[in-house]
């Protein structure tokens, strides 16, 4: 039996943030992950990370903070994005000082900038890459500490003991045992669930695992109707064209050539927050102002020398996938599912409601971008709460005397993986994960009304239960067998995307990300409240509006940019 002190599940960035903070303070940790973790979605991160670094004198952690409770439409709690942007300038320089090469000024500070919906340019950057960049500094960091990774282990259940977390079940992708791992505190930090839509700026990874096992071990997921649409990904695709191109001058143009943010957001233009932005674009669309159902991203006016120095993934990945060079020729975008707003519920330490269980990154709701995140938040966000959380579970377990290992949990998950292999036929996962990817594409995208959001509830329903029912692994192998793996997956984001569905439905206004056609307006009197889903037996959510936003400083306001 594997047993650590802490274990964290997920090596992207918030989790290797978080395996370096508990290394840092002596702990025993290791991390959990179904990849290598420099192969993590992460790693797809381009435009780059917020703080405000000081560079501006108008520019500071209260700034960053208003900004962000503005961008989420109110709807964060204001202590957790306080907590955040204060941290953010130490946590750059934290990054700095372990060999994260961020690009510079000409005087050599820290380049930074402008991204939308901030009041000025604080987004950290390195060139397109930013994610990528970090990811390695960090994966240095863990061999620095010696911290132990236990790749291709798919982690499959919480095991929770007289009410407090005490480790995981995993699935050892190798030899196909399931293992039992035991820790005093576990973290997750599995990324998002951006693969329950059909087109999505998320890696073939973001498939909702740490969500779907909190949820199932009685954790509340927290606002997941508000699902971020990215406002320029490529059509062929989904793949991220970063809002840094916007944040270096990029315009977007409509079929007729016309820069038409400036009817949507007059002010800010290009640069407004990204649910404005992408229901803007999908207007034109819909009005009939697209281009082949896109509209153009124009970066000509920036010069190829600039491109070069600081978009050079973008014009490369277009290129590969449109035969367009950005260089001499405007991209066709569109919004695409690039972010899950919500996720495993926590505390502003990372801390969900089991004593020993936290989450931090895009699995987790801290809740930091309430409806609507700001670009750059998130890879603040990961390396901030990865690092309060693990901080928080050094100090919960020098209270934990030995906790005792689940063998219960591990043999129901025996029982439950038997089951399902020993089915010989039945309905297959990637068909079960098409129906969703279809009703969530077509009836949860930028604009949302009563009967599509009905339809998918039912449609979701149907689909759960399809799954519990007859979910079938054809292949009975036990080495590397991604048949399995696909399925759990596949079951994962199940859970989730009928979470998001059923939130959508009974949240009767429009905010942030969440657009209702038929409810136009935020309704701050019923609705500054986040929405708790609960599982139930029978693996429908029940919706609980328990749990207000916190408010401190920012008394909601009416938002335009
Ligand atoms: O557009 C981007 O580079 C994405 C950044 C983010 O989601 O924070």
């Amino acid at each position: 039996m594997i047993k650590h002190d802490v274990v964290v599940i997920g090596g992207g960035l918030a989790g290797m943030r978080a395996a370096v903070e508990a290394a840092e303070r002596g702990a025993d940790v290791a991390i959990v992950s179904k990849m290598h973790p420099v192969r993590s979605h992460s790693g797809a991160a381009q435009g780059g990370i917020n703080a405000a670094l000081g560079n501006r004198e108008e520019d500071t952690p209260e700034a960053h903070t208003f900004d962000t409770v503005k961008g989420s439409d109110y709807l964060a709690d204001q202590d957790a994005s306080e907590a955040m942007c204060e941290d953010a300038p130490k946590q750059i320089i934290w990054l700095e000082h372990r060999g994260c090469i961020f690009s510079r000024m000409p005087d050599g500070r820290i380049a930074q900038r402008p991204f939308g919906g901030a009041g000025a340019p604080r987004t950290c950057y390195s060139a397109d890459v930013t994610g990528l960049v970090i990811l390695h500094t960090l994966w240095e960091q863990l061999e620095r500490f010696g911290v132990k990774v236990y790749e291709e282990y798919f982690c499959t259940a919480l095991a929770i003991e007289d009410g407090i977390g005490t480790g995981v079940v995993a699935y050892n992708m190798r030899n196909g045992q399931l293992e039992l791992i035991t820790a005093k505190a576990t973290i997750f930090a599995t990324g998002g669930a951006g693969r329950m839509y059909l087109k999505t700026t998320n890696g073939y990874a973001s498939t909702a695992d740490g969500m779907g096992i909190a949820y199932k071990a009685g954790i509340p997921l927290m606002d997941m109707e508000f699902m971020q649409f990215h406002p320029t990904t490529l059509k062929e695709n989904g793949v991220l064209m970063t809002e840094g191109a916007r944040g270096e001058g990029g315009y977007l143009l409509n079929a007729a050539g016309e820069r038409f943010m400036f009817k949507y957001a007059p002010n800010k233009g290009e640069l407004a927050s990204r649910d404005v932005v992408s229901r803007a674009e999908w207007t034109e669309i819909l009005e009939g102002r697209g281009v082949d159902g896109c509209v153009l991203l124009d970066l000509r006016h920036l010069g190829r020398e600039k491109i070069l120095e600081r978009l050079p993934q973008i014009r490369e990945l277009a290129l590969d996938a449109t035969g367009k060079d950005a260089v001499l020729e405007p991209i066709p975008i569109l919004p695409g599912a690039h972010y899950t707003m919500g996720g495993i519920e926590t505390d502003k330490w990372g801390a969900t409601r089991v004593p020993g269980v936290y989450a931090a990154g895009e699995c987790a709701c801290v809740s930091v971008h309430g409806a609507n995140r700001l670009g750059g938040n998130s890879l603040l966000e990961t390396i901030v709460f990865g690092a309060r959380a693990a901080s928080h579970a050094v100090d919960y377990i020098k209270s934990v005397g030995n906790v005792r290992p689940s063998e219960r949990t591990l043999k129901a998950e025996q029982d439950r993986v038997n089951q399902l292999l020993s089915r010989n036929e039945g309905t297959r996962a990637p068909k079960l994960r098409h129906a969703m990817n279809e009703t969530m594409s077509k009836n949860t995208f930028i604009f949302r009304d009563e009967a599509g959001l009905s339809e998918a509830v039912s449609e979701m329903d149907r689909v759960r239960k399809e799954f519990d029912a007859n979910a079938y692994v054809m292949d009975k192998s036990s080495t590397f067998n991604t048949d399995l793996v696909n399925t759990f997956e596949t079951d994962f984001l199940i859970d989730a995307a009928y979470a998001l569905a059923k939130g959508a439905l009974h949240r009767t206004e429009s905010r942030g990300a969440q657009s209702r056609t038929d409810f136009p307006e935020r309704d701050d009197d019923k609705w500054l409240v986040h929405t708790l889903a609960f599982r139930e037996g029978d693996g429908s959510p029940r919706l609980d509006y328990s749990r207000k936003v916190t408010i401190t400083k920012f008394s909601p306001q009416v938002r335009t940019y």
